[in-house]
This record gives structure tokens, sequence and C-alpha cells, in this order.
């Protein structure tokens, strides 16, 4: 089995926008957010196929997609952030909307597209309308935004489905993004963007959402010539309660993953301690038994040294026991102890019994 662990693009949705494209037959689309053009490539031959333009808002853009613009004639791409990038482009007939994933953000980016009555109408797809933007702002850039704006955030901590606040762990942005601290209340996540937006704009806009891969939503007006049609191709998708439980679903079984991941990484560490701690014994170890060999030499030559003297004593001694000289001193020193110790005397037997308690067994 291939492919990304999580799916994450708009590309997932492809069936439902390239079946509203054909509908609306735009002649440009705006792609806010295009990463490395996963999707975009997709809108791009679609694009050559219909004689359409296509304009990628990326402040951030990777060598992936700056290739692309290289290579595709049909490609802009407006190297600046939304919601500013939009006020000074023309207006497109679809834009599709996966930048900066905060409420700040994409109530400008409607505000924006929708200045000035959205004629001709326009078809708005936003992506992460579902947890965990739906109802929490995520910052790419947070000292970008106004600073009233931004709610209190975090770089390291993760979230969690249910927590309203945030943890230890969890679906985090490892660095590249940050969490607003707490979930739901006014003006926080990309749904209640879309909805304060909706509010302040009357009842003339639709709005439809597909819940799966972190949550589509589709704004477009009523009165559009082709809302019926696109009414139909979101139809059987919209509010579908088996899409929104295998991504409870999936959702549970990433954060999973997650959880064993981190598992891994920590057991990792402990293992990399104890592979340091183990060199650490092993070194001290080697340097120990190479002192002990060194011990064992030096203790291998006294004893030689030692045995070399021993055996010339015992030479020495078996000389005095069998010279005439000590069998008269013995017989001196016996005759001078009479009724004295018998162990007192010089004695050629007891010298000799010491010279065999010499001798090895
Ligand atoms: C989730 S990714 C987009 C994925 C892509 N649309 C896809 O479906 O494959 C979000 C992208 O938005 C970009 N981004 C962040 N802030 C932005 C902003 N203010 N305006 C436009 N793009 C932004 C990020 O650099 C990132 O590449």
């Amino acid at each position: 089995m291939s492919g990304p662990l999580l799916l994450h693009s708009l590309a997932e949705f492809r069936e439902i926008i390239f079946d509203c494209l054909d509908v609306v037959a735009p002649r440009s689309l705006v792609e806010v957010g295009a990463e490395d053009g996963t999707f975009t490539v997709e809108l791009l031959r679609w694009a050559r196929d219909h004689g359409a333009a296509v304009y990628a808002v990326e402040p951030f853009p990777t060598p992936a997609i700056t290739e692309l613009a290289e290579r595709w004639p049909e490609l802009r791409l407006v190297e600046e952030r939304s919601p500013g990038a939009l006020e000074k482009l023309e207006g497109a007939d679809i834009y599709l909307i996966d930048g900066d994933h905060n409420y700040v953000t994409v109530r400008a980016e409607l505000e924006a597209i929708f200045d000035g009555g959205g004629d001709p109408p326009r078809l708005v797809f936003l992506h992460d309308v579902g947890w965990p933007s739906g109802r929490r702002d995520m910052y790419y850039d947070p000292d970008s935004l106004p600073p009233d704006a931004v709610h209190t955030h975090t770089h390291e901590k993760g979230v969690v489905p249910g927590n309203h606040g945030v943890v230890q762990g969890g679906f985090r942005g490892a660095g590249h993004f940050a969490w607003s601290r707490h979930e739901g209340g006014p003006e926080n996540g990309v749904r209640t963007a879309v909805e304060d937006f909706l509010a302040a704009h009357g009842g003339e806009l639709r709005f439809a959402t597909v819940p799966c891969v972190f949550g589509l939503g589709a704004v477009y007006p009523a009165s559009a010539p082709w809302a019926a049609s696109v009414d139909d191709v979101l139809a059987p998708y919209a509010d579908n309660g088996l899409l929104a439980r295998l991504e409870d679903n999936r959702l549970l079984l990433y954060l999973t993953v997650i959880e064993l991941q981190d598992h891994l990484a920590q057991a990792s560490t402990v293992v990399d301690q104890a592979r340091l701690e183990r060199r650490d014994v092993d070194a001290e170890n080697r340097a120990l038994w190479a002192r002990t060999a060194e011990l064992e030499h030096l203790l291998d030559a006294r004893v030689q040294d030692l045995e070399t003297k021993l055996e010339r004593l015992r030479g020495e001694m078996e000389h005095l026991a069998r010279s005439r000289a000590f069998a008269v001193a013995e017989g001196i020193s016996r005759a001078r102890g009479v009724g004295g110790r018998a162990d007192s005397h010089l004695s050629r037997r007891r010298l000799r019994e010491l010279l065999e308690a010499t001798r090895p067994s």
C-alpha cells in the first residue's frame, strides 16, 4: 500500500469540483494556498482543455509550484498573502480558498470576492470548514495579522476532537502553524467566518458542506444561472451522514497513529540513551580488561622473580643442611641446651622439613 497517510488536499474533492467546473464553465479560477501544487496541476489540465486561466495565490511558494508556473502558460503565480492579493486581482469565476485557515483571513477573503455584489456570479469553495479549523483559528503567520484579530495561540501544543483547549501531543503544526488555544466562541475558525459573512449578506448566498477530508464548503448565489446544476452536483455529498462518520473515524485513526508515533519517538529516545550508556560501559569495560591484563603480566613477572629467588634459597639451605659445619653446630647446640626445649636446638631434621614445605605440592 502506498499514498499519503493523511488525505488533506482539495484534490480529494476532484469529482465534485470538476463536475461543478463543467457546469459553471469558468474563464478564470483562483486557488488561494497552493502548497506543492497537488491540486493546481489538476486545475491546470482542466484549464488547458477549456481555455481558462488559473491564478495561484501562495506567499510561500514551494519549488514544485514555481516549476509549475514556469511550465504552464495557463498559470499565474501570485507570491503574496491573501486577502491582500485577492483585492488586487481581477474578479474570477471560481475561487478555491485554502490558505490561512482563520476567521479574520477567511472573512476578508469572502468580502473581497463578493465585493461589488459578485457579478458575474462566483462559486467559492472553502476547505477546512470541518474539524479542526471549522471552529478554531489556525495561523501560518500570526504576526502578519492584525493583533486584535488573533486569539492566544500555541505553536507547540496540539488539538484532539472533543477537547476545546489544547493538549500535549494531538494534531499539531510541528513548527509550520499555530492553533488558537481555544475552540469555539465568536470570530474563531473558518466555518464561523463563512456563517458570519452569510449572516451579514442576507439570504441570497447558498452554503453547502461536504463533511469529509476536513470539510469542503461551497458558497454561491442562489440566483446564478448554474446554481441548480451546482445544487445537483453537491446534493449527494452535502451533509452526508456516512461521509461524516467516515471522517470522524478517519480522524480518530489518524490521531491514534500520531499517538503511536509519539510513543515510538519517546521509546527511540530511551533506546538512544541506553545505547549511549552502553557505549560508555563498553569503553569502561575495555579499559578495565586492559588494566587487568597489565596487572596479570606484572604479577607473573613478580611470581617468576620470587620463584627464582626461592630456588636459590632452597639450594643454599640444602647445602647448609648437608654441611659438616652445620652438623657440628647442631651437636654443640644440643650439648649446650641439655635440659632446655628441644625445638630451640639447631636441627638438620627441622631444616629439611622446612625445605620440604617450600616445595610445590
Ligand atoms: C493546506 S495548504 C494548501 C493545499 C492545497 N490547496 C491543496 O489542496 O493541495 C495551505 C497553503 O496556504 C498557504 N498560505 C498560508 N497563508 C496564506 C495566505 N495568507 N494567503 C495565501 N496562501 C497562504 C500555505 O503556504 C500553504 O501552502
